[in-house]
C-alpha cells in the first residue's frame, strides 16, 4: 500500500487486528525486518510497518533526514489511515525515530518498544564515521554501507548456524538505495541527546535488546534506558544480536505479545 505524506510516496503494509503497532525498521533495512511479527502478531495488533523515506519501496528525498523528518512522515502516515494513537516500536534507527516521535507526538503514542536501540547522540569518532561512509557511498552506491553493517548486525551464534539470516540481511542492505542511506547517515550524524527528555515518558514502555548486541549493547544502553524511562521494562534475549526480532522472532514475539497484553484496549 502507498501513501502521500509530506509529499513523499511512502510504502507500507498494514495488517491484522487489535491495538495499532506502528513499526520502525533500522538502517540500512526495510519494512520486512518485521516480517516475522507482521506474521506472528496480527492476531493482536493492528500491525503498520512503513518503509521510512528513501528505503524499501518508499520514495527518496535529496539531502538529509532527520530523525524529526522520519518522524513527521509518520505521524502523517497515522493520519492518513486515521489512527489517533499507536504503539510505536523501533529497532535501533527506528528506536532514534520513536524517540523523536515521542518528543514530538506524545499524546499519539500508547506505548513504546525501543529494540536495540540507544538515546545518546554519537561520540565525535562516530559521527565522522558516518560523514565518511556518506563519501563512500556517494562514491561507490551502497555497498560499502551494506559491508560495513553486515558482520556487526547478527550474533556469532546466528553467523555460524543460520546462512539465510545472513543472505537475508545482505540482500535487504543491499537493495537500499544511495539516496537513502546517505540521508539516514546525516540525520543520525546530527540527531540530539534524547537522555534528558527519557524521564517525560510516561506510557508504558518495553526495551528488548538482544544478549550479543555489539552495536547497542544491553549491559550499557538497555539499562541507561531501563533506569531513565519511569516504570520502563528491559527484556534480554538469549542468543540474538542486533536484530534480536529477526534473530530470536518467537521469543521476542511473545515478550511484544505479553506486553501488548498488559495495555488497556
Ligand atoms: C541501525 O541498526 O539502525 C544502526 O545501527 C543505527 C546506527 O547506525 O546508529
Amino acid at each position: 500500500m502507498e501513501a502521500i505524506v509530506n509529499n513523499i510516496r511512502l510504502y507500507y503494509v498494514q495488517m491484522g487486528q487489535g491495538i495499532p503497532l506502528l513499526m520502525v525498521h533500522g538502517y540500512p533495512l526495510d519494512h520486512s525486518l518485521w516480517r516475522a511479527q507482521m506474521d506472528g502478531l496480527s492476531d493482536i495488533a493492528q500491525i503498520i510497518a512503513p518503509d521510512l523515506r528513501g528505503f524499501g519501496q518508499s520514495e527518496a528525498s535529496d539531502g538529509i533526514c532527520t530523525m524529526v523528518a522520519y518522524a513527521d512522515d509518520l505521524a502523517a502516515l497515522l493520519d492518513a489511515l486515521k489512527i489517533g494513537r499507536a504503539v510505536v516500536c523501533g529497532l535501533s534507527m527506528g528506536g532514534y525515530i520513536a524517540l523523536a516521535f515521542w518528543n514530538k507526538y506524545a499524546s499519539r503514542v500508547r506505548g513504546l518498544i525501543l529494540v536495540d536501540t540507544r538515546a545518546g547522540a554519537d561520540a565525535p569518532v562516530v559521527r565522522q564515521g558516518r560523514l565518511d561512509m556518506v563519501e563512500l557511498v556517494r562514491q561507490h552506491g551502497s555497498k560499502p554501507a551494506a559491508e560495513a553493517m553486515l558482520p556487526r548486525v547478527l550474533a556469532e551464534s546466528t553467523r555460524q548456524t543460520r546462512p539465510d539470516l545472513v543472505e537475508l540481511a545482505r540482500t535487504m542492505m543491499l537493495r537500499q538505495s544511495p539516496a537513502g542511506i546517505i540521508g539516514a547517515q546525516l540525520g543520525m550524524a546530527e540527531r540530539p541527546d534524547s537522555t534528558p527528555m527519557l524521564s517525560t515518558i510516561n506510557v508504558p514502555t518495553l526495551a528488548v535488546f538482544g544478549d550479543q548486541d555489539v552495536i547497542t549493547p544491553a549491559e550499557t544502553e538497555g539499562r541507561n534506558l531501563a533506569v531513565a524511562i519511569p516504570d520502563a521494562k528491559l527484556v534480554i534475549i538469549p542468543n540474538a544480536g542486533h536484530l534480536s526480532n529477526l534473530e530470536q522472532p518467537e521469543t521476542f514475539n511473545v515478550t511484544v505479545r505479553k506486553f501488548l497484553s498488559t495495555l488497556e484496549p
